[in-house]
């Protein structure tokens, strides 16, 4: 069972590795990197922060400083929350590098070696290699256009001979299946962790790119529904609306849960970087954030629109998909029979690509979709990158068909 493991291990690790070299290939059109877009960062506005800071804001800047966080960011961040409907009261939040790192620290916190974490199939890839990094037992659960599949939660829970440690979803805008959970999913999901003990890492970090200000009251999170039975841990991320660059992201947990991630947090790096914290609680503080949400949420919608119109008239009819109501990503359905990594294998050649099924699968087995992330994508490449795509698509059902006859 272990060496398994081990060898899934080292694949979505190297996924994650082969990603972020694609993503930032300069001559291919590439619908890989779930990245924002390069041309769209809040570079001026950024600029003007910095340049206004007092001197002895700036040099507080290069110190080190509370593990926990920046404090006037923990304010701003109350705030923020707030406005999503989360009542701070008796939580506590903790700032992180990267929302990747709260995964990790949470993972540390609560997960030995083949302890039991349960994910959706498909799973965020980067929360899967910290999962199988400490050697947890991983069991997935498929999800639909709704969320997960209640029943199959249900009896994945009842089958399991020992309790997991936590229930690892992203709800909003999910990665890589752009969907999101409707509010009576959100609630059946609650329904059958309650009681159980089994804690809920609920991964938002998509929720502010909706393209539709009506379905604003969609992206509330779970963690705000107010149930007290079942253990929330919230994560953040300030990576997709104001860029990964920052490295920086958070999470709200119980007092108790806050205080051992912070020890953990002490020995990964002390704290995070306080000059981009002080940049961030200036955007929050200065009331810059809702207006460049504004013209993100107008930029992607934009690029969607485009991704989609090309898609339907470019892809053939075996190939289907859900329209994203937020968020980055197009996630296609192939038929069973086509395999995304042998598609992949043709579309490099021609200099585009994306992101295979199997890598999202935490068996690495399941192989007949593939996400388009069309955030980062020059909207001129859009058309011609599904052109590519299409014909390739269209060749290997023409290759099945002759198979089969
Ligand atoms: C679902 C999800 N969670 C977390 C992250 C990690 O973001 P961060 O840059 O904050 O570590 C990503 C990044 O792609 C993501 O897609």
């Amino acid at each position: 069972m272990y060496a398994f493991s081990n060898a899934v291990n080292s694949m979505h690790s190297e996924d994650v590795k082969r990603l972020m070299k694609q993503a930032s290939g300069k001559s291919l059109i590439s619908f890989a990197g779930g990245m924002p877009n390069n041309d769209l960062f809040p570079v001026k506005q950024i600029d003007e922060i910095y340049n206004s800071l007092p001197e002895d804001t700036k040099k507080l800047g290069f110190q080190y400083g509370p593990t926990s966080g920046y404090p006037p960011l923990i304010k701003s961040l109350e705030s923020y929350l707030k406005n999503k409907g989360l009542a701070i009261e008796d939580n506590k939040i903790l700032i992180t590098t990267g929302s990747l790192q709260a995964i990790s620290i949470i993972t540390q916190e609560f997960v030995n070696e083949g302890d039991i974490i349960l994910t959706e199939n498909p799973c965020f890839v980067g929360a899967l290699s910290v999962f199988e990094t400490v050697g947890a037992e991983i069991h997935s659960i498929p999800i639909d256009k709704n969320g997960i599949d209640i029943n199959a939660l249900k009896s994945k829970i009842e089958s399991l001979n020992r309790k997991p440690k936590f229930l690892y979803v992203t709800p909003n805008y999910h990665n890589p299946a752009g969907i999101i959970y409707t509010p009576e999913r959100k609630k059946q999901l609650l329904e059958v962790l309650s009681g159980t003990g089994i804690i809920l890492l609920e991964d938002d970090a998509y929720s502010d790119l909706y393209f539709n200000e009506d379905e604003k009251h969609l992206i509330k999170p779970m963690k705000s529904f107010g149930v007290k039975d079942v253990e929330i841990i919230y994560t953040g991320s300030f990576s997709k609306i104001l860029g990964p660059g920052f490295r920086l992201g958070f999470m709200l947990s119980s007092e108790e849960i806050f205080e051992k991630a912070e020890t953990v947090k002490q020995a990964l790096d002390a704290c995070t970087s306080n000059f981009m914290q002080i940049l961030a609680n200036e955007f929050l503080a200065q009331q810059k954030l809702e207006p460049y949400l504004t013209f993100l949420r107008s930029e992607y919608l934009e690029r969607k629109n485009l991704l989609q119109k090309h898609l339907e008239t470019y892809m053939p009819k075996e190939i289907t998909w859900n329209e994203p109501k937020g968020g980055f990503y197009i996630w296609l359905k192939l038929p069973p029979h086509i395999k995304s990594t042998d598609i992949f294998k043709e579309t490099v050649t021609k200099g585009v690509v994306f992101v295979t099924g199997r890598t999202f699968d935490p068996a690495s087995r399941k192989d007949d979709r593939l996400r388009l992330a069309f955030s980062n994508m020059p909207k001129d490449d859009i058309e011609k990158g599904v052109v590519i795509l299409s014909e390739t698509i269209k060749k290997a059902l023409k290759t099945s068909e002759a198979t089969i006859q």
